[in-house]
């Protein structure tokens, strides 16, 4: 891309405190809802009071057929539809899931996820033979998906900060038939000073405030929420795509993503790296995935780098849930 192109520095947000109780909580929440998809607050109060959205995955890894497993799922089949943007997956309805043998979880061939969830881990199209980093991989949604599209035939190395998550990431990446590399607990912030490069491709699904999966029809779904949150995960995002980004190759790709909707966390994480790290460049991302929207340009007064528009936001529906994704690529 262009590297002429001044870029204004986007900090870590001017959020002010956060004052009120939960009422004004959620004024603000809605508020800032509202801005970020450019729509009345009715809008995004309706946007944002929607129930979890689950979506069924076959994992190929499992040994079962693609055929034996689409016969088992016929009982359940008007309850089922095929996403016709991801190869093995399926909106479920919440009450079929309930109702789906539970072999099926239980021997590996299928795992339940946020159809969201699938964006990022296409967007980094992983390769077979490739050296691939999740930084933020429990627990393991979507270091199992980079494993079923390579066949396993990947060295992925999944890594999660936080010690405690790890049994739960080995455990759900030995159900669905994984094999990594190496499972590790460093701070993802200081990745470069404990994995040695290169990384063909690195996931960072990076922790944040988790915005998207918000139902404020649930009175304690803000119970978590705050301003200052949403500065401390932007500050943690930058310094941990400012780590990873060392320890991609040239000509890798880099794919972030969030489940959130705070542009501090999203545009403005990226654009912390666009601005400190000149090699790296935001690519399109060309998934047929419904609702997918450009990511922002400005926010609060605050202007990103142009080439966001390259990176995406979800809009949440009834099957996904608001995610931002985007994919870079390091000049080779
Ligand atoms: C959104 S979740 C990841 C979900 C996972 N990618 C999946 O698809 O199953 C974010 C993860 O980041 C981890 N995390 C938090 N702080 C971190 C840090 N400093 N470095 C690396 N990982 C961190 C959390 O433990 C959490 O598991």
């Amino acid at each position: 891309m262009a590297r002429g192109a001044k870029r204004k520095g986007a900090g870590a947000g001017k959020p002010g405190g956060q004052g009120g109780g939960p009422g004004a909580r959620r004024q603000q929440f809605l508020t800032r809802a509202a801005r970020v998809f450019d729509v009345p607050e009715g809008v995004a109060e309706a946007l944002m009071s929607q129930g979890r959205r689950q979506s069924l995955r076959f994992n190929p890894l499992s040994g079962a057929s693609r055929s034996d497993f689409a016969a088992q799922l016929a009982p359940w089949g008007d309850a089922l539809i095929p996403l016709d943007w991801c190869e093995d997956a399926w909106h479920l309805d919440l009450e079929a899931g309930k109702a789906l043998p539970d072999k099926l979880f239980s021997s590996g061939q299928a795992f339940i996820q946020n159809a969201s969830s699938f964006v990022p881990v296409l967007a980094l199209d992983p390769q077979p033979g490739e050296r691939i980093l999740d930084l933020c991989a429990a627990p393991g949604g979507k270091t199992s998906h980079i494993a079923a599209l390579t066949g396993n035939q990947a060295e992925i190395w999944a890594n999660d900060a936080l010690p405690a998550r790890l049994p739960k990431l080995v455990e759900v990446l030995n159900l669905l038939h994984v094999r990594t590399a190496s499972v590790s607990a460093h701070p993802g912030q200081f990745i470069d000073r404990f994995l040695e490069g290169p990384f063909d491709r690195i996931l960072i699904d990076a922790q944040c405030t988790g915005e998207g999966m918000i139902d404020l029809r649930r009175a304690a779904t803000l119970r978590y929420w705050s301003m200052e949150r949403v500065v401390e995960y932007s500050r943690l995002q930058r310094k941990m795509l400012m780590a990873a980004s060392k320890l991609l190759k040239p000509g890798g790709v880099l794919v972030y993503s969030t489940c959130t909707l705070a542009p501090e966390e999203n545009e403005g994480s990226v654009n912390h790296l666009l601005t400190h790290a000149p090699d790296m460049s935001l690519e399109p991302i060309e998934i047929a995935a419904p609702g997918l929207i450009p990511a922002r340009t400005r926010w609060e007064g605050e202007s990103f780098d142009p080439s966001l528009t390259m990176a995406c936001r979800v809009s949440p529906s009834r099957f996904l849930e608001a995610f931002f994704v985007a994919r870079l690529r390091k000049d080779v």
